[in-house]
């Protein structure tokens, strides 16, 4: 059985973490994830704190396994949202779009553990030393907020630079991913868009078949004059978003236009008008399928890669 430093941190069975995911990443898919022996992790995205309460009483209705929750930075409600989990003494917190280091001391305090989500070498390294427990790196082939480097330049890097567990993320979706995350020395891996086609998530059938039918070159970053590039696949809204970067529209224009498009997109399955963010691992996902089948077709597929691998020659 494959095991690593991430399974124990987490007391998990599987070193497989379902990425935090606004809209999507609700008690259904993190219930069924965590059930499977991986880590599910609830999106609390810009939901306010009621909402995200409720997903951590529903999740523990669902399982009795570990999960975490995901926080956004951003979030206007960012600060009522860490008092929730410090109330309700949720196990495992990671971060997006911001640095935590003011959060983890009360964190740490009451043992939650802390994995921000990092897309840079100093981030990681300033992490470590604010305590964090383990370390997310994640590449600009992620759906999402990304940062500029690649998960195959970003993840050995990373665990050269911290003695804390690394988890990659970013254009992993099958077994060779995840055998290709541990040989370059991460300890688990992290997954956004397979989960999305999974037959748990609560994503819009729509927005499923749109990542089914995508292809290598279908997804495209917009929000790079904004300072927050978005990763989603391409469709009328990317088109029109981009347009308006090049005619040089202010962040405050962009931030009008791109209003409530995420939901559009993921929930209410609106393929033109409506955000689809995805990462550019689409054109692997051909089935939608339970998780528990892609949990365990990725750890037989990754174990069987790793023992493969002794048949390579060395020397002459
Ligand atoms: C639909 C969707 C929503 C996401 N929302 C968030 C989020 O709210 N917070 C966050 O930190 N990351 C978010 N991410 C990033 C994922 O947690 C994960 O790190 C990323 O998807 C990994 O790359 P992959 O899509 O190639 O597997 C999101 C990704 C997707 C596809």
């Amino acid at each position: 059985m494959l095991k690593t430093a991430i399974c124990d941190l987490f007391d998990i069975e599987h070193p497989i973490i379902q990425g935090g995911m606004a809209h999507v990443g609700t008690v259904e898919l993190v219930s069924a994830v965590s059930n499977a022996g991986g880590l599910g992790i609830i999106g609390s995205g810009y939901y306010e704190p009621y909402w995200v309460r409720q997903q951590i009483h529903l999740t523990r209705q669902q399982t009795s396994k570990p999960f975490g929750i995901n926080i956004q930075l951003a979030s206007p409600f960012v600060k009522q949202v860490i008092e929730v989990v410090l109330e309700e003494q949720v196990a495992i917190v990671t971060t997006g779009a911001g640095t935590p280091e003011a959060y983890i001391p009360r964190f740490k305090q009451i043992g939650i553990k802390v994995m921000p989500v990092v897309n840079s070498v100093a981030l990681a390294k300033h992490l470590e030393s604010a305590g964090a427990d383990a370390i997310v790196a994640e590449g600009m082939e992620s759906g999402g907020h990304i940062g500029e480097t690649t998960t195959m330049a970003l993840v050995p890097q990373v665990v050269d630079s911290v003695q804390i567990p690394v988890v990659a993320a970013g254009g992993i979706g099958d077994g060779r991913g995840l055998a290709a995350a541990l040989a370059l020395g991460a300890q688990g891996v992290q997954i956004g868009t397979r989960f999305v086609c999974s037959q748990e998530c609560i994503a819009h059938p729509t927005y499923k078949q749109k990542i089914l039918e995508a292809h290598d070159r279908s997804t495209v970053v917009t929000g790079y004059t904004t300072g927050l590039p978005l990763r989603s696949l391409q469709n009328s809204l990317t088109e029109q978003y981009l347009a308006l970067e090049k005619a040089g529209a202010s962040k405050e224009e962009l931030d009008l236009f791109g209003q409530d498009r995420m939901h559009m997109g993921l929930i209410e399955g609106d393929v033109d008008d409506g955000s689809l963010l995805s990462g550019q691992i689409a054109g692997l996902i051909k089935e939608i399928k339970p998780v528990r089948v892609i949990i365990e077709e990725m750890i037989a597929e990754a174990e069987t890669i790793i023992a493969n691998l002794k048949n390579f020659q060395i020397g002459g």
